[in-house]
């Protein structure tokens, strides 16, 4: 055995023959050394794909630049192990820092003692050693046999401590360079358990007599013994999922045969080379062979194409296939040929049937509670998943390959340098896998607590999760579908709020306390609270006070500054001057929600512009709790931003009372702020009815927010903003529009969604609203600003690369935050800008509320003698025209003086 080396430090000397050497290091089960600098992994990465290495460690050239987080990279990007030395990994690694089983610690044969191999026992899973580089050159061949006695003393010592996970180290040596790495001293070394590292040029693929090269089949079975009579090896065959297929025989010729054509050779032992499927065409492309641990026997890894293994024509010499691998080959055989109308056809013709199916069948696996119920529901998942796979041409073995990659990856938790086994997902994902293989011996207990605590969880609640879509793959229809927000029943709704303001209008503050007494919990005894307001209802502690301080500054800030008290003046043509300035609505209510928050922001956002503006009667309704009162934080805003009368009530009985007025409350103009469907509702009639005389701001309907998120985003960052609308309310709307983003990024986001949501207070909301949201992954960012702009969201929040440079491109949005440092929250509390916003697609037409809805324009004009004299003769003709002669004679009856004085 060997480790075949691929130095990148130099230019590979591309010939045919490297490169067929190259081709087959990947069906023959052995790991590959790359020698890197490690600055840029782009050729490591062409070679690794371009000969598709799965096993290969890294041997990195320079160690001062190297620290933990570039360790882990690679290791994420797929090596199996990374060789440092041993200093480095005594002295700039912790121990939890990267697993054992992922380093290699290189030494110098004279620096290589068991004092050192002990110190680094539990730390890395392989050596190599690097001869001492003073030897000269004619003495090297006479020391070399001590120079293997010494490596055999240290084989034997690392070999006294095996793996802590099971199975044994690996001892790599590096030959001195004056020698040539002859088969009898890699046979040598092998019998010490140890290996060569042989540079891929001086390895061949051709006959041992036709080259000076050693023939890599050679190199890998020269430590092999065989206990028969006939010098053969016995070798079981077996496909990708490791299911056996038939038990056969190799000699050293066969190998190199089956090597050279990467396919299933063997030895029969009649008839000599056996070049399995020659006659029948059921020939076996070679994946890999391995030597077992006694290396006297050989297993071959085989994809079997035709009929099967077996002379009688079965899948294997033990009987057919059952199970997934059984699947499989039904469904591939019926995708070729499946009869016409049948079910299976359907399945594989129709991408949305599949679709239904699997997403159905999920759902009842998450439902499914005894061990038959789930296998069974799991079974039906797994079959139309498959189903799935096979239309797109992927196998068993693609999806094997998969989960291989994953269990390489290390992840850590940011600001920490241990290794992390974040288990979010049940369903054998990555890390999952690695706290199976470690579960004996976890290195870090509390992670395994939180790693329990989360699977817990998923069993008992099942995992949180957005609906995904491909605009790429979904129809025209589908993507309106998306736009469109649940539908309100507001006929339904409508018809029950309007007997409650009917209620409040006939029968005034005694309608209002029944009604507060039924919905609220608390009959009061007078429904306002008139300022000033008693200081111990509104005494909140000093943090709290602070927070408030501070986004009462930044809201005032930017609310000042929307408002320009000056007066327009334009002279429109001489003589004519107009002029237009604004004047506050004198009286206005401000709905402030109870419910299942305490929202002293909204109070801000909504009190501010009003005091901003002037308006001179603010009255500002909450529906009171339990014991009659108003959370201290709103009525210490209500005091701040001058509200003359707090209402103590909610819903549509406080809509209707500010509306039309009662003994204690005072009519008000206008009415604004968000509120669940009845307030809504209770806005909309009194609206309507010309007798109230009162506006609002605009319709409202549940929260939402869209996030667009590309390549750049921070997959934590992008997961909490979503949640944070999320835990709105039941009905909260959020999507994400994925910029051509990988599955792997959008399964991260994913998991950070479940990983989050588990934690918060409100998850129980957050299990409703995230089901009902939905991931659109898109090609590009037009695609995304095209969707966003159609659905015109409340809040947009741009996790993408120069955030700013999109903004004008988007034309429907009721506030935008830019970057992944402007998270929705603080908009919704502090940096400015007021919350109360369009939602339901309203972004298309209305505007926030700011300044301007508390105030409202008017307009004077100005004309001279000479103005009405210009401007006259248009005035006469177009009320002429309309037929308006009382019009035309206002005007008349003056320019005929002007014009005959003159
Ligand atoms: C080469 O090495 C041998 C053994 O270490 C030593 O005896 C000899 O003097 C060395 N020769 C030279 C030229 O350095
Ligand atoms: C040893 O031999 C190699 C080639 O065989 C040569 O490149 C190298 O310079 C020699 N080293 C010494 C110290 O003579
Ligand atoms: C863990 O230990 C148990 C009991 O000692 C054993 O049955 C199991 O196979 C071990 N698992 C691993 C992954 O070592
Ligand atoms: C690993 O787990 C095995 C089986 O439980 C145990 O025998 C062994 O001592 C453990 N090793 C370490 C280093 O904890
Ligand atoms: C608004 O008023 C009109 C006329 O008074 C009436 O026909 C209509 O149904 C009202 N709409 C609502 C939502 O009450
Ligand atoms: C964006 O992707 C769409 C395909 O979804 C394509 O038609 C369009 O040309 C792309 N636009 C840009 C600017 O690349
Ligand atoms: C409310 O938000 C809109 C959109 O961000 C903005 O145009 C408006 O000025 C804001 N008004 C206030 C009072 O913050």
């Amino acid at each position: 055995m060997i480790f075949p080396v691929v130095d990148l430090t130099n230019p590979i000397p591309y010939s045919d023959e490297i490169h067929d050497v190259l081709s087959s290091l990947n069906c023959i089960g052995t790991t590959v050394f790359f020698i890197d600098s490690i600055d840029d992994l782009s050729v490591l990465i062409e070679v690794r794909d371009r000969y598709h290495i799965r096993d290969y460690w890294i041997f990195p050239q320079r160690e001062d630049t190297l620290d933990v987080r570039s360790l882990i990279k690679l290791l994420d990007d797929g090596a199996t192990k990374v060789v440092l030395s041993l200093e480095f990994i005594l002295k700039k690694l912790r121990i939890d820092d990267i697993p054992a089983e992922r380093l290699v610690a290189s030494l110098t044969l004279n620096s290589a003692s068991p004092e050192l191999t002990d110190a680094s026992s539990e730390r890395v899973s392989a050596y190599l050693i690097i001869p001492s580089t003073n030897y000269n050159n004619s003495s090297i061949l006479s020391i070399f046999d001590s120079i293997l006695d010494q490596v055999s003393v240290l084989i034997k010592h690392v070999q006294k401590h095996p793996l802590p996970s099971g199975g044994r180290k690996d001892v790599g040596m590096i030959l001195p360079p004056s020698i040539k790495p002859e088969l009898e001293l890699i046979k040598q070394l092998s019998d010490l358990n140890g290996r060569f590292l042989v540079s891929v040029d001086a390895l061949t693929l051709k006959e041992p007599d036709k080259t000076t090269k050693i023939n890599i089949a050679d190199a890998f079975t020269c430590s092999l013994t065989s206990d028969r009579a006939d010098g053969l090896f016995t070798t079981v065959v077996v496909d990708e999922q490791g299911i056996a297929l038939g038990l056969v025989y190799s000699s050293r010729e066969s190998v190199r045969e089956a090597i050279r054509t990467k396919k299933g050779v063997y030895q029969s032992r009649k008839r000599g080379l056996w070049y399995k499927g020659a006659t029948s065409g059921a020939v076996q492309n070679l994946k890999s062979i391995d030597i077992d641990c006694d290396e006297d026997a050989l297993r071959f890894v085989v994809e079997q194409l035709g009929s099967g293994f077996c002379h009688f024509n079965t899948n294997t010499c033990f009987g057919r296939y059952n199970g997934l691998k059984a699947l499989e080959k039904t469904l591939q055989s019926r995708k070729v040929s499946a009869p016409p109308g049948s079910y299976t056809q359907k399945l594989f013709q129709k991408p949305d049937l599949l679709r239904s199916k699997i997403m159905e069948e999920a759902d009842e696996l998450c439902s499914a509670t005894s061990k038959e119920n789930i296998a069974w529901e799991a079974a039906d998942l797994i079959y139309f998943a498959l189903t799935k796979c096979i239309a797109n041409d992927v196998t068993l073995a693609d999806i094997e390959e998969q989960l291989n990659k994953r269990a390489l990856k290390i992840t850590r938790r940011p600001g920490n340098a241990k290794t992390q086994r974040d288990v979010t997902k049940p369903d054998g994902d990555n890390n999952d896998k690695n706290v199976l293989l470690n579960a004996n011996n976890s290195t870090d207990s509390s992670d395994k607590q939180v790693d329990e605590r989360a699977s817990e969880k998923i069993g008992a609640e099942g995992i949180i999760k957005m609906q995904k879509y491909d605009l790429s793959e979904i129809t025209p229809e589908k993507r309106s579908s998306l736009l469109l927000r649940p539908i309100i029943k507001s006929d339904e709704i409508l018809e029950r709020v309007r007997p409650i303001v009917d209620d409040v209008r006939k029968k005034g503050d005694v309608a209002l306390l029944d009604l507060t007494a039924k919905y609220d919990g608390i009959r009061l005894q007078s429904p306002v609270l008139a300022s000033p307001f008693p200081p111990e209802l509104m005494s909140v502690d000093d943090a709290t006070k602070s927070a408030i301080d501070q986004a009462f500054d930044n809201i005032l800030k930017f609310h000042e500054a929307q408002y320009d008290r000056s007066t327009l003046v334009v002279s429109t043509m001489p003589g004519v001057t107009c002029y237009r300035f604004s004047r506050p609505i004198k009286s206005v209510g401000l709905y402030v929600p109870g419910g299942t928050a305490v929202l002293p922001s909204t109070a801000l956002m909504l009190g501010i512009p009003a005091m901003v503006a002037g308006c001179k009667e603010i009255v500002l309704a909450c529906p009171p709790r339990k014991d009659g009162s108003v959370a201290p934080e709103v009525l210490y805003v209500a005091h701040k931003v001058g509200a003359t009368k707090v209402l103590l009530a909610g819903g549509a009985q406080a809509v209707a009372a500010m509306a039309y007025g009662t003994e204690s409350v005072p009519k008000v103009d206008k009415i604004c702020g968000p509120g669940n469907q009845y307030v809504t509702a209770a806005k909309m009639l009194t609206q309507n009815d010309s007798s109230a005389m009162i506006s609002i701001d605009m319709p409202a309907g549940p929260s939402e927010l869209l996030v667009i998120a590309d390549e750049s985003s921070v997959p934590a960052y992008v997961a909490s903003d979503l949640l944070s609308q999320a835990e709105h309310g039941e009905d909260s709307q959020v999507v994400l529009v994925a910029v051509s983003l990988s599955l792997s990024q959008l399964e991260e986001i994913e998991k950070e969604i479940h990983k989050q949501a588990s934690c918060l207070p409100r998850v129980g909301i957050v299990r409703q609203s995230i089901p009902k949201s939905f991931i659109l992954n898109v090609a590009n960012m037009s695609d995304a600003l095209k969707f966003s702009n159609d659905y015109a969201p409340e809040h947009l929040i741009l996790h993408v690369e120069d955030a700013d440079s999109w903004v004008n491109e988007i034309d429907n949005a009721g506030s935008i935050f830019l970057g992944s440092y402007s998270p929705e929250s603080c908009g919704d509390y502090a940096s400015g800008t007021n919350h109360t916003l369009p939602t339901y697609g309203y972004a298309r037409m209305y505007s926030g509320v700011n300044t301007q809805t508390f105030l409202k324009h008017m307009t004077a004009q100005k004309l001279t003698m000479d103005g009405l004299d210009k401007i006259g003769d248009t005035v006469m003709r177009l009320a002429e025209i309309e037929g308006l002669e009382a019009h035309r004679n206002a005007v008349a009856i003056r320019v005929k003086d002007i014009r005959n004085t003159n």
